[in-house]
C-alpha cells in the first residue's frame, strides 16, 4: 500500500480536494487497492471541520465526492506516509520545519512538481468561484500525472 498525504494550510479547501480527486481517479483506474490517501493542514484553525462549502460545491460540479474531517499535520505523518505533497511553498517550508523532517526530505515535495509548470496551488480561501475552479483544474492535471508516475513504479 502506497500512502500519500496532501498538505495545505487549513485542510478545508485545497488538500481535502486533492485527496478526493486522488481517490476518485484511483477508483476510476481500478488502482484504489494500491493506495491510501489522506490530507491535513499545517495550521490548527479547522481541526474537526468539514471541507469549505465552496470546495464541496465545486468538487460536486466536477463530479467528485469529497469526504474529510479537518486535522493538523503531526510529525508522525512524516514516518507514516510514503509521499507528502505540499500545496504551496509556505506549506512546504512549514513541513520542513518539523523536528524530524531532515530524515524524510526525499518524500516531501510540492504538488505542482507533477504539473506542466512548477508553482503554488493558489489558496482560494479569499477568492471567488473562478479561483476554486482554477484550483480544481491544477489538482486534476497534477494528480493525473502523479498517479501515472507512481503506477509506473508499481507495474515496473
Ligand atoms: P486551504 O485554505 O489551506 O486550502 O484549506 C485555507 C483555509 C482556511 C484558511 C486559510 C486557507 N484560514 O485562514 O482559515
Amino acid at each position: 500500500m502506497i500512502k500519500v498525504l496532501f498538505v495545505c494550510l487549513g485542510n478545508i479547501c485545497r488538500s481535502p480536494l486533492a485527496e478526493a480527486i486522488f481517490n476518485h481517479k484511483t477508483r476510476k483506474y481500478g488502482l484504489d487497492g494500491f493506495f491510501e490517501a489522506d490530507s491535513c493542514g499545517t495550521a490548527n484553525y479547522h481541526i474537526g471541520d468539514s471541507p469549505d462549502h465552496r470546495t464541496i460545491k465545486n468538487a460536486s460540479k466536477n463530479g467528485v465526492e469529497i469526504n474529510h474531517v479537518g486535522r493538523q499535520l503531526h510529525p508522525s505523518d512524516l514516518e507514516k506516509f510514503d509521499l507528502i505533497l505540499a500545496m504551496d511553498q509556505n506549506n512546504l517550508s512549514n513541513i520542513l520545519k518539523l523536528g524530524n523532517a531532515d530524515n524524510f526530505k526525499n518524500k516531501i515535495r510540492l504538488m505542482r512538481e507533477y504539473d506542466s509548470v512548477l508553482g503554488d496551488v493558489p489558496d482560494p480561501y479569499y477568492g471567488t468561484e473562478k479561483d476554486f475552479q482554477e484550483v480544481f483544474e491544477i489538482l486534476d492535471r497534477s494528480i493525473e500525472r502523479l498517479i501515472a508516475d507512481v503506477a509506473k513504479n508499481i507495474f515496473r
